[in-house]
């Protein structure tokens, strides 16, 4: 690429206003997710990965809730107020305005990669064309449009619907992807017409249309999964599973192990470190990192969750924006609800519940707990069965604030707000409502007390 043609502006149409009635859904179905994210986020990062200065996407059908996702992305929405064809939708993208280079897509095609939109713009650019149309060839054809060639050259691009038997055995395909120069955009756009099987103005039509006047237009060839587009359910499904592949083989060639990644649910932005083991059933959700010699067992959920070196998370646990330190093992069946932290070396067992809890380095909560509100110490051991009791009758929440090395004894409740200081002991079976000084030893529970030789009483005769 020269200079001056890395200086031309690169604008993107993403086409999305479309019905997806095949979807036979209520929700727009570029907003579908896809491996975690909304199909079209995949289309919009595979353009800004690619340099695009500026995206336009084209909205119509469930406007409102397709424009509260995408414009927080840094895209700006054009409305096209009836369905009348790719190139009706084009028309609304104000394309009188654009200048350089254009790139229009359809805004249903997941599998898209920055490194794709990169390859056909650098062909485009290098072919000096006006107007090139992105094509891939494919096992099914279906009812993509047909690239139609002769003598090798493109002449035009027919739909499936209005194909004949001979041109419908043609096996390259439109994948939805133009580039074009702003001008051409400009000048041909308005002379597509709407004469077809489905009286819609075809986009499509734009390559025989500039081909007649004499622009020099081509072909760029990509690999099948850019022409992969979703339309229904089952292409929906298909599309996640090639995503998760695509993630998991990247992680393995990255060093992490995986027992059966065709059941392990990895998404997008995560992270996962060398020699960590995931095993089957696995789901890693959003913003979650997890660091080197890790082993998460089968079963767990992670969404946005932060997990250091060498920790062990076992069988079924549940994880929603928690920080766990190094080396910390959690689980089986363990819940960390949003921000909890967990201390390095740190033990919290089965049946464990912690909502915004600081949990302290070599602490140990080993079984049925729950913690909430909570600042647990260094080196405490929280008894089995404790509970702090964090939500009082004025419907607000209160701490629990506990120091560090103090044993708390199994089946303790903390009524907060109340706070224990350092190497204290609390005797098991205590509901503690008033703070404990440091070292102190509380015990709040009903005494004991030995009837000797007691018999019940004889029962009372049955009356009749
Ligand atoms: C389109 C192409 C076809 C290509 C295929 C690749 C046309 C006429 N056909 O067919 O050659 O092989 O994509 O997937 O372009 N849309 C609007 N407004 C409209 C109509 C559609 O915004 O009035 C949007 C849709 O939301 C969708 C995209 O345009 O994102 C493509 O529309 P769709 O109906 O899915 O076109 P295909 O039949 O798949
Ligand atoms: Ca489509």
């Amino acid at each position: 690429m020269t200079n001056q043609q890395e200086s031309t502006p690169l604008s993107v149409i993403i086409l999305a206003a479309g019905k997806g009635t095949r979807m036979k859904s209520p929700l727009p179905k570029v907003l579908h997710p896809v491996a975690g994210s909304p199909i079209i986020k995949k289309v919009i990062d595979a353009v800004k990965g690619a340099g695009a200065n500026e995206i336009r996407v084209i909205v119509g059908h469930g406007e409102a809730l397709v424009r509260k996702v995408v414009e927080p992305m840094g895209v700006t929405c054009h409305q096209q107020q009836n369905q009348w064809g790719t190139a009706d939708a084009v028309k609304a993208a104000d394309v009188a305005s654009l200048k350089g280079d254009v790139i229009i897509l359809n805004g249903d095609h997941p599998l898209l990669e920055p490194s794709d939109v990169q390859k056909v713009m650098t062909e485009f650019r290098a072919s000096k064309a006006d107007l090139a149309v992105v094509s891939a060839i494919v096992k099914k054809p279906g009812s993509f449009g047909r690239i139609v060639r002769h003598k090798g050259d493109l002449r035009a691009i027919v739909e499936a619907a209005d194909a004949s038997a001979e041109t419908l055995k043609i096996d390259e395909v439109n994948t939805g992807i133009y580039i074009v120069r702003a001008e051409i955009l400009a000048e041909y756009l308005p002379q597509i017409k709407n004469h077809n099987s489905k009286q819609e103005y075809y986009l499509t039509d734009i390559i025989s249309l500039c081909q007649e006047a004499g622009e020099k237009v081509t072909a760029i060839r990509a690999r099948a999964s850019v022409g992969f587009g979703v339309n229904t359910q089952e292409e929906l499904s298909k599309a996640t599973r090639l995503l998760f592949a695509r993630k998991n083989k990247a992680l393995m060639e990255g060093g992490v192990l995986m027992i059966d990644p065709k059941s392990t649910y990895i998404e997008e932005e995560v992270e996962v470190g060398m020699g960590s083991v995931i095993y089957p059933g696995v789901y890693l959700r959003g913003r979650t990192k997890v660091g080197s010699v890790c082993m998460i067992e089968p079963g767990c959920y992670l969404a946005h969750t932060l997990v250091s070196d060498g920790v062990h998370i076992k069988a079924y646990s549940y994880f929603e924006n928690t920080v766990v330190g190094p080396r910390a093992s959690i689980g089986p069946f363990a819940r960390l609800r949003p921000e909890t932290e967990i201390g390095q070396d740190a033990h919290v067992g089965n049946f464990v519940e912690m909502k915004k809890v600081k949990f302290g380095a070599r602490s140990k909560a080993g079984h049925l707990t729950y913690l909430g509100d909570a600042t647990i110490g260094e080196d405490v051991n929280i008894g089995c069965g404790t509970i702090t009791c964090n939500y009082a009758v004025d419907k607000k929440k209160y701490r629990t604030v506990i120091g560090d090395r103090t044993f708390v004894g199994s089946d303790s409740q903390f009524v907060a707000p109340v706070e224990v200081g350092a190497d204290a002991v609390i005797g098991s079976g205590s509901t503690i409502t008033k703070d404990v000084p440091a070292k102190a030893l509380a015990v709040a529970r009903g005494k004991q007390v030995n009837i000797e030789n007691w018999k019940p009483k004889a029962s009372e005769p049955e009356k009749k």
